[in-house]
């Protein structure tokens, strides 16, 4: 049975990985985001098979939202490329949205959830996110694909 959260006017949450519309997904990462601006079809596709997908569903079924854990759904989690499409927002889905994500079965034992933004730190400090309090401990690592 997959997870599927029901809210109100007919809006829905699902994990479902065949319900998603990787063309809408990918249009709206690759053209509208600010984080992955530019990325291939190839790459979302790839992405989203090897997460933990939540798609938000408008009333008419089509792809309202989406959010992605990169997780071994046990001991850690990253979110990311959490959205909400322009006409849905501002009626609490991206709330929702996260709500749905922390209340996932396969993700009650994790102690560790990381995530980046550049300006939702609101909404995500809603559901206990916050600056890493020790920051000298943190490291990470860019490369471009291909990189050594
Ligand atoms: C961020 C986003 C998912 C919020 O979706 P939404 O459905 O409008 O969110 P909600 O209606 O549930 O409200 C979000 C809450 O977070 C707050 N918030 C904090 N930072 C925010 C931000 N940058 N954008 C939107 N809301 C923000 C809002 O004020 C609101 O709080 P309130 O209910 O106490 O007023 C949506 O605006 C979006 O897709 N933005 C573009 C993509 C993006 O920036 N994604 C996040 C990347 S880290």
């Amino acid at each position: 049975m997959g997870y599927l959260v029901s809210l109100p006017d007919g809006y829905a949450i699902s994990d479902a990985p065949e319900r998603l519309d990787i063309g809408a997904i990918h249009r709206f990462i690759s053209e509208d985001s600010y984080w992955a601006r530019g990325r291939d079809r190839a790459t979302v596709e790839r992405a989203l098979a090897n997460s933990l997908c939540f798609g938000l569903y408008a009333p008419d079924g089509s792809q309202a939202g989406f959010a992605r854990l990169v997780t071994d759904r046990t001991t850690a989690a990253h979110l990311s490329d959490v959205y909400v499409l322009p006409a849905h927002r501002g009626r609490g889905l991206g709330k929702a949205l996260m709500a749905a994500v922390l209340g996932h079965p396969d993700v009650q034992t994790i102690a560790r959830w990381t995530l980046s933004t550049d300006d939702a730190h609101g909404l995500y400090a809603g559901f206990g996110f916050g600056p890493h309090p020790d920051l000298r401990t943190q490291m990470w690592r860019t490369r471009r694909p291909g990189e050594g």
